[in-house]
């Protein structure tokens, strides 16, 4: 039986995380008396024994709060940063969660919680995940809590660089957050009728984009609004990063593979966030001026939207029923109108991208939008 629960939140902070905390909490002792105990600022927590009790009281008045009451961090249990060394503390988790005479260990958050929350199954405790980022890039589930919001954000800013781009007959590129998955970019840049869209899933050719850009101003259009997603990346960076990936593939020798990763790393890192330059080479090809707005943490911040708070608490609280019946080692997902327990062994290490045939792509080309490769 389930009587003693921790929970804690991991990874960059998504709003919709206190929802769930709160459906989690209010369902798990309301409805069955669990005891609920909250550890502080992640896995870290966790290893450094910081708990807050998670009663009734301290969990009304946060369904609209942003943020996380409980603190997260990017730790990893196995890569711990402590005395300047990176240490493997699971077993001083395992004993944390024994001290605490801990029945399950909920935890809530994005692909790295994902793949942290199944070694410490491996290490015997019971564990069920929320997926939570602004990203959507978790795997099995339908979406994620935080991206509703982060979307109407990235949406509402879009919004706002059109007036000042026609006013002014500019380029305004707009940097949008998802560093492997386009999910959000090519979202918000969809519903904010940017004219041009690239994310990391489609290399693009910036002639291809000087290109249409200079199209719309032949047509009386001067000006263009570019949703471009951290980690888009130009075609001969990624054939580079494709041919670099290959070779650290087949290297047998442990050295020499992990220098090729390395190198491939830096190699991401550089072309990563470059919307500067590229504003810079549109603007020398182009003759058009060009400004560059990055969205940042802006786009993680302030009150969940209501159908983030709707999926966090829904996700919470059949959490609580996963728990009731004892379901450990299992991610909750949302599908469909249902929600399902996806096991932590299928999800941890894969990334939900967007597929070169999702219906998003095809309407986004479908209405002229420029992505960079054709
Ligand atoms: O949580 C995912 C994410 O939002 C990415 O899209 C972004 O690149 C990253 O977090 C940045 O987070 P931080 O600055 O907290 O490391």
């Amino acid at each position: 039986m389930t009587e003693y629960i921790g929970v804690l939140t991991s990874g960059g902070d998504t709003p919709g995380l206190n929802a769930a905390l709160r459906g989690i909490g209010k369902s798990a002792q309301g409805l069955y008396n669990m005891n609920v105990i909250g550890f502080k600022d992640g896995f870290r927590g966790l290893v450094e024994n910081r708990t807050v009790h998670l009663e009734r009281g301290s969990l009304s008045g946060i369904l609209t709060l942003g943020g996380t009451i409980l603190g997260t961090s990017r730790d990893k249990p196995h890569r711990m940063p402590v005395a300047g060394k990176l240490m493997d503390m699971t077993d001083v988790i395992v004993e944390n969660y024994k001290k605490h005479h801990l029945d399950a260990l909920v935890c809530l958050g994005g692909g790295g919680t994902q793949k942290n929350a199944l070694s410490l199954m491996k290490k015997g405790l019971n564990i069920i995940t929320l997926p939570k980022t602004i990203d959507n890039d978790v795997a099995y589930t339908d979406v994620t809590f935080g991206f509703d919001t982060a979307l109407s954000i990235a949406v509402e800013a879009i919004d706002r660089l059109h007036s000042t781009a026609y006013s002014h007959h500019r380029i305004i590129i707009v940097e949008i957050m998802g560093h492997r998955a386009g999910w959000l970019a090519l979202g918000s840049g969809i519903a904010g009728g940017a004219d041009v869209i690239l994310i990391p899933e489609i290399p693009y050719d910036i002639k291809i984009v000087a290109k249409s850009i200079l199209e719309r101003a032949r047509k009386g259009s001067p000006f263009s609004i570019v949703a471009v997603a951290e980690g888009a990346i130009n075609k001969d960076v990624a054939k580079e990063a494709h041919k670099l990936k290959e070779k650290t593939d087949k290297a047998v020798d442990k050295s020499e593979k992990s220098k090729l990763r390395n190198e491939l790393g830096i190699l991401e890192k550089l072309h990563e966030g470059n919307s500067l330059r590229l504003a810079t080479i549109l603007e020398e090809i182009t003759g058009i001026e060009a400004r560059v707005t990055i969205l940042g943490h802006l786009q993680r911040g302030g009150t969940p939207s209501a159908a983030d708070r709707l999926l966090a608490t829904r996700l919470g609280t059949s959490c609580t029923e996963y728990l009731k019946k004892g379901t450990y080692g299992v991610m909750i997902a949302a599908k469909g109108e249902k929600t399902e327990a996806v096991p932590l062994e299928k999800v941890a290490g894969v990334k939900k991208l967007v597929p070169l045939d999702h219906d998003w792509v095809k309407s986004a080309r479908a209405v002229g939008t420029c992505l960079g490769d054709e």
